[in-house]
C-alpha cells in the first residue's frame, strides 16, 4: 500500500516519525508492504531527512492527490479549504482517505463522506477526535449493536486546561490559555477551543456516528468558557461540583439535541476525574449499559497513534476489497436518517443560578417568591457573608425546562436589582458520566 501525506506540520512530523519508529509493528500487524512514496508541504525544508529512502518531498498538493501510485492520501494540513479541495480530488481520483481535520469533517463532512460512499473509498478519521482515545471505532465497531442514547465528554484538552487551572490553581483565564498554547495543544487561533467550537466540531461528527444522523454543525449549539467566573467556579465546589465544558448527544423522546456548554458536574462523576488537558467519554446504550473512556485529546504522538490505526485498518480492510462495502460513518447511506436534532435543549434538568444581591431585609424572600411564582423548586441554597453590602446567593434547582429558566430570569434579575448579575449553568445529570 502506498502512501501520501499532506502537510508537515506537527501531527504529520510525529506521525511520520512514528511510522519509522514502529515500522515493523505496522508491516507485522497487516502484512502489507506499507510505503511513503510522497509528501507535499508549504515547508519542503522541513520535512527534508526526516522522511524514508525513496519518498520525494514537494510543495504541490496536487502533486500526491493526481499520483496513480498512490493508494492513500494522508490528509494533515489542518486548513479546511485545501483539505476539501484536496480530499474531494483524491476521492475522486479513486484514493484513500485518512485525516485528523475535525474542522473539515465537521463543515464539509456530509459532501465528502457521501461522495466517498458513492465511490466506495474509506474516509478514517480516529485522530480528528480525542486522539489517545479510541472512541471513532468505539462507536462504529465495538458499540454497533447498541441503540446508543447518550454520548458525553470532555472533548476539547484546552478548555479543560484552563478551567482545572483556574480551579485548582487560581490562576486567571488570560495566564491558563497562554500556557496552553505553550504547552501546545492550543489551536493556533486559541479562540477556536475557548469559543466551544473546536468541541463542537467533536461532537457534531460523534451524534454522526452514533445515531445515524447528518453531520450538521448548524444545528450544534455551543457555548464556550470565555465568561466563566472563578467565583462561580468556587461556588460550585462548595456544593459539591465543578464547571466542566460538556460536550452532550444525547437523545430523548425520539429527539436528539447536540450542544457544548459550560455545566456543572458533580464532583464523584467520572467526567470531574478529567483534569488538566485530559478528554473523556462516556457513552449509554441499551446493550452496554454505560462506557467511560479516557486520554489524552492532543499531542503529536498521540495524534499519530490514531492516524496509523486508520493506516492499519485501511491495509486490512483493503488487502481483499469488498465492493459497494464503503459506509465511512457506521450506518449504511440508507440507515442514515434526516432526523431531527432538536434544537435548543428542551430536556429538563437541574440549574445553578448565582445572584448578586444587596444585603437587607427582604431580598430573599423576593428571591424565593420569584421561584416559587415560576413552580420552581430549591435543591441546594447557600448564601455567602455580605461584603460591602452586597451577598451572593447560590441556588441550585431540581429539575426544569430552559424555557421556563429563560421566563425567569428577567424576574430574578429585577427581584435582584438593576445592574445586578444572575449567572447560570446547567447541571450535568446524565447517567454513567
Ligand atoms: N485544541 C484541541 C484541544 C487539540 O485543546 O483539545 C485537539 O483537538
Amino acid at each position: 500500500m502506498r502512501l501520501g501525506m499532506l502537510g508537515f506540520g506537527n501531527v504529520a512530523s510525529a506521525t511520520m516519525k512514528a511510522f519509522l519508529d514502529n515500522h515493523h509493528l505496522v508491516r507485522a500487524k497487516t502484512g502489507a508492504e506499507i510505503r511513503f512514496v510522497r509528501v507535499a508541504t508549504r515547508t519542503p525544508q522541513r520535512a527534508a531527512g526526516r522522511v524514508p529512502d525513496g519518498c520525494e518531498i514537494g510543495d504541490n498538493w496536487r502533486s500526491v492527490v493526481d499520483d496513480p501510485a498512490i493508494d492513500v492520501v494522508l490528509e494533515l494540513t489542518g486548513d479546511v479549504e485545501l483539505g476539501r479541495e484536496a480530499v474531494l480530488r483524491a476521492i475522486a481520483n479513486g484514493k484513500h482517505i485518512v485525516t485528523a481535520n475535525k474542522a473539515l469533517l465537521a463543515l464539509h463532512g456530509d459532501e465528502i463522506f457521501r461522495l466517498a460512499d458513492e465511490a466506495d473509498r474509506h474516509v478514517l478519521f480516529e485522530g480528528a477526535v480525542a486522539v489517545s482515545i479510541p472512541i471513532v471505532k468505539t462507536l462504529k465497531e465495538s458499540a454497533a449493536a447498541n441503540r446508543l442514547s447518550s454520548v458525553v465528554g470532555i472533548l476539547n484538552g484546552t478548555c479543560n486546561y484552563v478551567l482545572s487551572q483556574m480551579s485548582e490553581e487560581c490562576k486567571e483565564f488570560a495566564t491558563a490559555v497562554a500556557q496552553a498554547q505553550e504547552r501546545g495543544f492550543a489551536e493556533a487561533d486559541p479562540l477556536l477551543d475557548i469559543s466551544g467550537e473546536d468541541a463542537a466540531h467533536k461532537i457534531a461528527l460523534l451524534a454522526a456516528l452514533a445515531f445515524g444522523v447528518p453531520i450538521d454543525l448548524r444545528s450544534v449549539t455551543f457555548k464556550g468558557i470565555q465568561d466563566v467566573e472563578r467565583i462561580d467556579m468556587a461556588f460550585a465546589k462548595r456544593v459539591g461540583y465543578q464547571v466542566k465544558l460538556i460536550a452532550r448527544a444525547v437523545l430523548d423522546d425520539g429527539a436528539l439535541s447536540v450542544a457544548v456548554e459550560p455545566m456543572l458536574v458533580p464532583d464523584g462523576s467520572m467526567l470531574a476525574q478529567v483534569r488538566g488537558s485530559m478528554n473523556g467519554i462516556a457513552i449509554r446504550g441499551d446493550l452496554l449499559g454505560t462506557a467511560f473512556l479516557y486520554g489524552s485529546g492532543a499531542g503529536g504522538p498521540q495524534t499519530a497513534s490514531a492516524v496509523l490505526a486508520d493506516v492499519i485498518e485501511l491495509a486490512n480492510r483493503t488487502i481483499v476489497p469488498a465492493a459497494g462495502t464503503t459506509h465511512n460513518l457506521g450506518f449504511k447511506r440508507s440507515g442514515i436518517s434526516p432526523t431531527a436534532i432538536r434544537f435548543p435543549e428542551q430536556r429538563e434538568r437541574p440549574f445553578y443560578l448565582r445572584l448578586r444581591l444587596d444585603d437587607r431585609a427582604g431580598m430573599l424572600a423576593q428571591v424565593t417568591k420569584v421561584l416559587a411564582d415560576c413552580n420552581v423548586s430549591v435543591s441546594v441554597l447557600l448564601q455567602d457573608e455580605a461584603h460591602e453590602g452586597q451577598a451572593d446567593l447560590v441556588v441550585i434547582t431540581h429539575a426544569m425546562s430552559s424555557a421556563r429558566l429563560a421566563t425567569m430570569i428577567p424576574l430574578l434579575r429585577e427581584a435582584a436589582g438593576a445592574g445586578h448579575a444572575v449567572v447560570t449553568y446547567p447541571v450535568l445529570d446524565e447517567p454513567g458520566c
